[in-house]
C-alpha cells in the first residue's frame, strides 16, 4: 500500500529520521512506537505531505509521483491535539466534505454515519467547544474518516484520554479497519494498546527504525535488544 525507501529528514542541522525503509500493507494496523522526540509525528507528516523529506522515495499504491491532491483525498491524518472550530459538531465533521464540494444531502448522510461510528450520534447540534476531551477527540476522529480515506494516519490518538475513551477509540480503530478495510498507521507509545490492536509494529529510536516485526514477534522474540528494553518499559524517556 505504501512503500518507503531510504527516507531521511532533518530540521536545520538536526537529523530527525535516518534511512527509513518500510512497507505498509493494505488493511493492516501498523503501530509505530518509540519514545517521545523520536520522529513519529515527523514521519506521519511526511507521509501526509505536510513536510518534505530531504531524501527518499515514497510510493503509494504503486504510484511514485502521484498528484498530492489525489493522495491527500484518499488519506487522512488525525493530529495528537486536533483543532476544533468554534462551530457545531456537525459543521466540524462536515468540513472536509464541504471543501471537496460534496452535495448537501450526501454530506448529511456521511456526517451521520461518521458520528455513529464514533458514538456521537444525536450530538450534531452541540457546540464543539463544549465537548469533553474524549468526545472532542472522537469528533476529530469522525472528521478524519468522514470522506472514507483508504489510509488513516493516527498520531497518538489516545495520549491524553481517560481509560474509557481510550477503549472507545481503540474500538473505533478496529471497526474502521474491519468494516471499511482502511489501512491504518498508528503512532503511539502505549505498549498495551499495541498488544490490543496492532497487526505489525515498527520501533523508531532516535530517528532510526530499529525493528519491524509482527506483533507476536515483537513481544515474544524481538530481534533487537533495544526493542526488548522499550517494550518492557526499561527504556528511560
Ligand atoms: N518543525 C520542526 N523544526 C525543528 N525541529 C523539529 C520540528 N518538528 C520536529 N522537530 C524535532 O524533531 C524531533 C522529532 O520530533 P517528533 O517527530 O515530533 O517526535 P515524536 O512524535 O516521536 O515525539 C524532535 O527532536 C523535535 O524537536
Ligand atoms: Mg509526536
Amino acid at each position: 500500500m505504501i512503500r518507503i525507501d531510504n527516507l531521511y529528514m532533518a530540521f536545520a542541522d538536526k537529523e530527525v529520521l535516518r534511512n527509513i525503509n518500510l512497507e505498509i500493507h493494505q488493511e493492516e494496523i501498523f503501530a509505530l512506537i518509540g519514545p517521545s522526540g523520536t520522529g513519529k509525528t515527523t514521519f506521519l507528516r511526511i507521509l501526509n505531505f505536510l513536510e518534505k523529506p530531504i531524501k527518499g522515495d515514497i510510493e503509494y499504491n504503486g504510484m511514485t509521483k502521484p498528484g498530492i491532491l489525489d493522495i491527500r483525498r484518499r488519506m487522512s491524518l488525525l493530529f495528537q491535539t486536533p483543532a476544533i472550530f468554534n462551530k457545531s459538531v456537525f459543521e466540524n465533521v462536515a468540513y472536509g466534505l464541504k471543501v471537496r464540494g460534496i452535495e448537501k444531502k450526501i454530506v448529511e448522510t456521511k456526517v451521520n454515519e461518521a458520528l455513529n461510528i464514533v458514538g456521537l450520534d444525536g450530538m450534531e447540534k452541540q457546540k464543539a467547544r463544549t465537548l469533553s476531551g474524549g468526545e472532542a477527540q472522537r469528533m476529530a476522529f469522525a472528521r478524519a474518516i468522514v470522506y472514507d480515506p483508504e489510509i488513516l494516519l493516527l498520531d497518538e490518538p489516545t495520549a491524553n484520554l481517560d481509560p474509557a475513551n481510550v477503549m472507545k477509540i481503540e474500538e473505533i480503530i478496529k471497526r474502521i479497519r474491519n468494516e471499511r478495510g482502511t489501512t491504518i498507521i498508528l503512532a503511539t507509545h502505549n505498549i498495551p494498546q499495541v498488544r490490543r490492536i496492532a497487526d505489525r509494529v515498527g520501533i523508531l529510536l532516535n530517528g532510526e527504525l530499529i525493528e519491524v516485526n509482527s506483533k507476536e514477534g515483537i513481544f515474544s522474540s524481538p530481534k533487537d535488544a533495544r526493542s526488548k528494553a522499550f517494550i518492557n518499559g526499561e527504556m528511560i524517556y
